[in-house]
């Protein structure tokens, strides 16, 4: 792990495997890069895997200013501009794939490929942004207990199991407090992405677990059916964070997409 002072910010990242196929993970919330751990021992054998903290998440530094998605777009631009990385294949997971999106609009020519897993284009409704406004100010009075326990039933499949859980419980326990606000309050104000998706002419790959309650299947099927030419792959046995619940079938999705992009 590393430490980039870019954009204003300090930014953790990790920059595993080599060779010139880049690819670029972005996180869910209140996770950090290391829920990718899985995906990026499956990719480093044949691709350079670069997996970013945002700020308030794992190792990065901490902001006060509500986390857009333009924020955190820009940030990742310039963790990239500092590996002097140009091109690269990119999957978000939730509020990964709205950071994707965001930088989609920010800098299309990255793109080899993008994987949209387990997200949705769309903005919050007005009681959905209030309900965020809410969700911050607890995450600060109350602290990550109460966020762990508030976001592990929507996280996960009913029913999960117990390793999943301690894992999910761990990697919630790396953020702070404030961060969880900031990223609450700058994901209520991300645009309606929907407009994007018909602007996308990279190849492009739709995930998600078939029991994920808080993006569901039908919002991927909207956006696979959005973007020209996208593959839908749905994961069995997963909930929201299919890469966690199925590593295996997540990663043979994400791997076999990427390792079949044209150079
Ligand atoms: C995530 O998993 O990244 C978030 O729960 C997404 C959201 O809150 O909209």
């Amino acid at each position: 792990m590393t430490i980039a002072n870019v954009n204003g910010g300090q930014i953790a990242y990790a920059d595993a495997g080599s060779g010139k196929d880049v690819v670029l993970l972005l996180h869910a919330f209140p996770l950090n890069r290391g829920m990718w751990s899985r995906l990026v021992t499956a990719l480093e054998k044949r691709h350079r895997v670069i997996s970013i903290d945002y700020r308030g998440f794992g190792r990065s530094g901490l902001t006060s200013e509500p986390l857009t998605m333009e924020l955190v777009a820009q940030d990742v631009r310039a963790v990239l501009a500092h590996l002097r990385v140009e091109r690269a294949s990119v999957a978000g997971l939730s509020m990964g794939g709205y950071v994707a999106l965001e930088l989609y609009r920010q800098a299309p020519g990255l793109f080899r490929g993008l994987a949209l897993c387990d997200t949705k284009a769309g903005n919050d409704t007005p009681e959905g942004a209030a309900g965020r406004e809410t969700f911050a100010k607890n995450a600060i009075e109350k602290g990550l207990r109460w966020v762990t326990d508030a976001m592990l039933p929507k996280l996960l499949k009913p029913q999960p199991d117990a390793a999943a859980v301690a894992e999910v419980r761990s990697l919630i326990g790396q953020a702070t407090p404030a961060g969880v606000a900031a990223a609450q309050r700058g994901m209520a104000k991300r645009p309606d992405s929907t407009p994007t998706l018909a602007t996308i002419s990279c190849p492009t790959l739709v995930v998600v677990g078939e029991q994920d309650a808080l993006t569901p299947p039908a919002e991927s099927e909207k956006m696979a059916k959005a973007v020209k030419g996208a593959k839908l792959t749905r994961i069995p046995g997963a909930g929201h964070l299919a890469n966690l619940e199925n590593p295996e079938a997540f990663n043979q999705a994400v791997s076999g997409f990427v390792d079949a992009l044209p150079a």
